[in-house]
């Protein structure tokens, strides 16, 4: 019988860092990693992570009580770091004795880290750069996610092959390292656990799973998307610098544009500061996800994607999707 024992060798301390089946986790993503899709995942063997994006503490408390009456076994939560009530968002996590909080969307504030891990919760980072990586690791964190810009939703300008090779033989032996970016099969992920990642994070692949709450319209894009549909968004105005976003091309592509260029005017009029047109332009990717995912508005909302996309062709259980990717893995290092 198949036991996956290679697949679980390589993962061996990505396992025991989660304390789930496999080192495979389903990347937080906003309005659709709630309790559902969360549940779904850690109970089929992998690692689910809440979305908190900018729910407000309450909503996060309901989602993370109502989560653990889905499954009793391990998942994450991941906060925005630049949420206003960054704080009272870990407070909620230490009420419900969370294993595991993800800091995503910027570098942690003074004492976040600290408060996270004073009621013995575990915190993964992401980091763009080699020295930034080493010193979140120094100074707290348990565990890095680097993520290339073949990701959907917000990314960085460098692809994960190139981040592994960057990353990996520096920070592979003494500490742990999941890769995500682009992952849709699993001898993607026996090359970078042979490169001596413990474990991998993907998205695109598990946001349109059977227990998805995802609106059938943002399913079906996804399952007629090709790879270069999923397109990166463009800055428009050099003196506002936005992250860029990856998502299929729609309507809502060419709005967020627009939406741009108003921002990029009420900072000329210095009607707004720089941290404000910030706020205003994620607010607006917030509003414009729920609008697809949620809605099913699959024209003006935000179809974020990423390039694995192509790869997602119908509605499967999160289970067999984490069944596939791990025998797909073990095939793979049992043939090198
Ligand atoms: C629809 C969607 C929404 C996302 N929202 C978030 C988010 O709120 N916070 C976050 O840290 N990452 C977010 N991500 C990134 C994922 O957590 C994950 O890292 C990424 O999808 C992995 O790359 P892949 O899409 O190529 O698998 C989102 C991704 C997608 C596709």
């Amino acid at each position: 019988m198949n036991d996956n024992s290679k697949t679980r060798a390589l993962m061996r301390r990505g396992i025991e860092f989660l304390g789930s089946e496999y080192a495979i986790l389903c990347g937080a993503m906003s309005w659709v990693s709630e309790r559902n899709l969360v549940a779904a995942i850690s109970n089929g063997g992998g690692f689910g992570v809440i979305a908190c994006g900018a729910m407000t503490p309450e909503l996060l408390d309901t989602e993370v009580a109502e989560t653990m009456k889905l499954t009793d076994r391990p998942f994450g939560v991941n906060l925005i770091t630049m949420h206003p009530d960054l704080f009272d968002l870990i407070g909620i996590c230490e009420k419900h004795g969370v294993s595991h909080v993800v800091l995503a969307g910027g570098i942690p504030p003074k004492g976040s880290v600290e408060a996270i891990k004073a009621f013995g919760a575990k915190v993964i980072v992401f980091a763009p750069t080699l020295a930034l990586a080493k010193k979140l690791l120094r100074s707290g964190g348990d565990a890095l996610v680097i993520e290339g810009m073949e990701a959907g939703g917000h990314i960085g300008p460098v692809s994960t092959s190139v981040l592994a090779q960057e990353f990996l033989p520096d920070l592979a032996a003494d500490h742990l390292v999941f890769v995500a970016g682009g992952i849709g099969r699993g001898e993607a992920i026996a090359g970078y656990l042979e490169m001596g990642a413990v474990g991998v994070q993907l998205g695109t692949r598990f946001a349109c799973a059977t227990e998805s709450i995802a609106h059938p319209n943002f399913k079906k894009a996804f399952f007629r998307a090709n790879a270069r549909d999923a397109v990166a968004s463009v800055q428009v105005d050099a003196r506002l610098p936005v992250i860029p976003v990856r998502a299929l091309k729609n309507k809502g592509t060419e709005a967020f544009t627009g939406k741009q260029r108003e921002v990029a005017g009420s900072l000329d009029r210095e009607e707004i500061a720089m941290a404000e047109a910030q706020l205003q332009i994620e607010h607006y990717w917030a509003g414009a996800l729920r609008r697809a995912v949620i809605d099913g508005d699959v024209e003006n909302g935000s179809l974020m994607a990423g390039q694995s996309v192509g790869m997602v062709r119908e509605e499967e259980p999160a289970a067999q999707i984490i069944a596939t990717l791990v025998e797909q893995c073990e095939d793979a290092l049992v043939r090198r």
